[in-house]
């Protein structure tokens, strides 16, 4: 594994990617961040060695290099599920190039179900912790004491300074904008109404099918993190609507403009570790 994570980051940085600072993971209809990427490299994960080659429409599967806001950035246009049948050391794979690569910060974004009462389809929601109910965990097994620690401090998964910036870019550009926990499943199957109950009385706010074996990675590799979901469809009690991946799409697509405009600012601001 190491060794592997080790060939593919000499791959990239013999062809170019040298000097990145930022990660991002683009989820579902997210992908328009990649129009302000001002794009020095584009790479189909096929050509990268040792990376897996996502499958589901929608998700593209090319690692993007370049400037977005002054930083340099890598963005994975197309990320990998578990319910793909991916083991968790692939899902997580990418993340740990990043950090190889030489970034300190992960940014990761996804489109998901709400169960607050308060959210509406098409909101923006700050991640601001996380339950993992995924039947796998990415760092199960003996530790790589090269990437990080046995047992990892999870008590800030994502970082409060990022958390309270967005925050206030959002309120100087007068965009709403949602905070809560993100609960990940398994999927590939939405929640049954029983299931969307659960996942609130739990203390969740949202659910999806990402995002939190790569933040668990991040964070193993010491990475600090920031999160943002749409809200695509909901899953409130007594009205929980049908919902499939296409309106999905189309729901993460109707607020790409509102999630762009956030990023953009906010990676400028955002003052980095080095
Ligand atoms: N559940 C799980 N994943 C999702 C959902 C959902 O309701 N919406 C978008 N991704």
């Amino acid at each position: 594994m190491y060794d592997k994570i080790k060939e593919t980051t000499r791959f990239l940085l013999d062809i170019g990617i040298d000097k990145a600072q930022v990660g991002i993971v683009l989820g579902t209809g997210l992908g328009g961040i990649v129009n302000m990427i001002k794009i020095e490299k584009k790479i189909p994960y096929h050509d990268i060695p040792n990376f897996p080659v996502s499958t589901v429409s929608g998700h593209s599967g090319t690692l993007i290099y370049g400037e977005l806001s002054g930083k340099k950035v890598v963005a994975m246009q197309g990320r990998f599920h578990y319910y793909e049948g991916w083991e968790m050391s692939e899902v997580t794979f990418p993340i740990r190039v990043m950090k190889f690569l030489g970034i300190e910060t992960l940014i990761v974004s996804n489109a998901c179900g709400g169960v607050n009462p308060d959210f509406k389809v098409g909101d923006v929601m700050i991640i601001r912790d996380h339950i993992n109910m995924m039947p796998e965990h990415p760092l199960r097994g003996e530790n790589e004491d090269r990437f990080g620690p046995r047992f990892v401090d999870m008590h800030e998964p994502y970082s409060l300074k990022m958390i309270e910036l967005m925050k206030k870019i959002a309120a100087e550009k007068g965009i709403e904008v949602q905070e809560g926990v993100y609960l990940a499943l398994q999927g590939p199957t939405f929640e049954t109404p029983a299931e969307y109950r659960m996942v609130k009385l739990v203390g969740a706010d949202a659910v999806g099918m990402s995002t939190v074996p790569e933040v668990i990675v991040a964070k193993h590799m010491n990475m600090e993190c920031f999160g943002l979901s749409v809200i695509t469809d909901l899953g409130i009690e007594g009205k929980v609507e049908e919902v499939s991946h296409e309106a999905v799409q189309i729901a993460a697509k109707s607020s790409e403009k509102k999630i762009s405009t956030l990023v953009e600012d906010f990676i400028e601001k955002l003052k980095l570790r080095k």
